[in-house]
């Protein structure tokens, strides 16, 4: 753990937002798309690359942002697709320490909608994942201006809370935080539905042998059980692994990251009340003294704001 001294504070970078709109994106080509689930997965979940050689994105993209893209086509009522944003998961100098080449981490959604038994793919989601190397896109952004690592890294613990592709950001943040020879811990508590679905698991366990600081622990909510019957779901990492959560989420100088499904964010609040972790939430006075058992999603969404320690990037 990083030694506790006086608060320190946090200096988050000044980042470039939207150099590329709507009206004004970025074509650029795909130079890689693999599937990262394996076979025997239920689930598609790709890694795709980009050469943005040339672009304004160059340089300008910062870790923790995300990219837009326009796929093509248009809705049912004869309208453009509007853009969906996709989490940049490459470390800062690029994917292989290339520059120019950025990723993102796209799951494809397949659903079948009840009434009808119809099938849908997501618009933006299959696009992607059908491309192939030298097929283009339509780029815009950066965007996102909180969700970001500060410039003064090196005074921080890090916890990394991500479920499904919301572990992209922190694929380059564990990255960069390591190769920059961080000494303070870092945990990226990871949630996933099946085995075969744990992302980038040879890159992070190779660098958990690496750099004996960084912990990657996994959840897996279908195939295991808690040992009270309940749903393995990231949020109680801090309940089964008490003795080293509480002491590090306690330090004034731990920093907490949530990436990934909109329903983690209102389980981990809980599980931080739970804990008296009040650090990392902010209340408004209408709940001050509820029992977090008792906070509703409409708490969640409009009296509960993330403390100056937390990041939430939640979709
Ligand atoms: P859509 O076609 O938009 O469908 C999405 C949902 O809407 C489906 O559940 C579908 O059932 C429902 N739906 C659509 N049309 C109808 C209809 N007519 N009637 C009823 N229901 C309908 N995703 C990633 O995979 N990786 C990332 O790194 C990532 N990062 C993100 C970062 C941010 C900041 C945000 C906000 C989102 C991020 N997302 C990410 C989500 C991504 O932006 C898309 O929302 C996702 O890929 C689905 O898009 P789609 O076009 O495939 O699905
Ligand atoms: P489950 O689907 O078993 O309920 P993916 O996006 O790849 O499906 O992964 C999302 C992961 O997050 C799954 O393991 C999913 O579990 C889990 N999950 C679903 N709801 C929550 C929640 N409210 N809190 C934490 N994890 C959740």
């Amino acid at each position: 753990m990083a030694e506790q001294a006086v608060r320190p504070e946090i200096k988050l970078p000044e980042v470039k937002m939207n150099i590329y709109s709507p009206r004004n994106p970025v074509e650029v080509p795909v130079v890689e798309n693999r599937i990262v689930t394996r076979e025997s997965s239920p689930n598609f979940i790709r890694h795709v690359s980009f050469d943005i050689s040339d672009t304004k994105l160059q340089d300008n993209i910062q870790l923790g942002q995300s990219f837009g893209i326009l796929p093509p086509g248009k809705n049912e009522k004869g309208r453009p697709y509007k853009l969906r944003l996709y989490s940049l998961a490459s470390p800062y100098h690029g994917e292989n320490g290339n520059q120019r080449i950025i990723s993102t981490t796209v799951k494809r959604i397949i659903e079948e909608w009840e009434n009808e038994g119809e099938l849908y793919l997501g618009v933006c989601s299959n696009f992607l994942c059908n491309l192939r190397p030298g097929e283009t896109v339509k780029m815009t952004g950066p965007a996102g201006r909180r969700f970001l690592l500060p410039e003064n890294r090196n005074d921080f613990n890090y916890v990394f809370f991500a479920t499904g592709t919301g572990i992209a950001p922190f694929r380059g943040m564990v990255y960069d935080l390591l190769k920059e020879g961080i000494e303070s811990d870092i945990y990226l508590i990871f949630g996933t539905p099946y085995r075969t679905d744990i992302l980038y698991e040879d890159y992070f366990r190779g660098l958990e042998e690496a750099h004996p600081n960084f912990h990657f622990m996994v959840y897996v909510s279908r195939e295991d059980r808690r040992a009270d019957g309940s749903k393995k779901y990231v949020q109680f990492a801090i309940d089964d692994h008490q003795e080293q959560f509480i002491p590090l989420l306690s330090q004034d100088n731990t920093l907490l990251y949530i990436c990934g499904l909109q329903g983690m964010q209102a389980g981990i609040y809980k599980q931080l009340a739970r804990h008296n972790l009040y650090e990392y939430l902010e209340l408004k006075d209408s709940i001050q003294g509820k029992d977090p058992d008792e906070w509703t999603s409409k708490d969640i969404k409009r009296r509960i704001k993330p403390g100056t320690r937390t990041f939430v990037e939640v979709y």
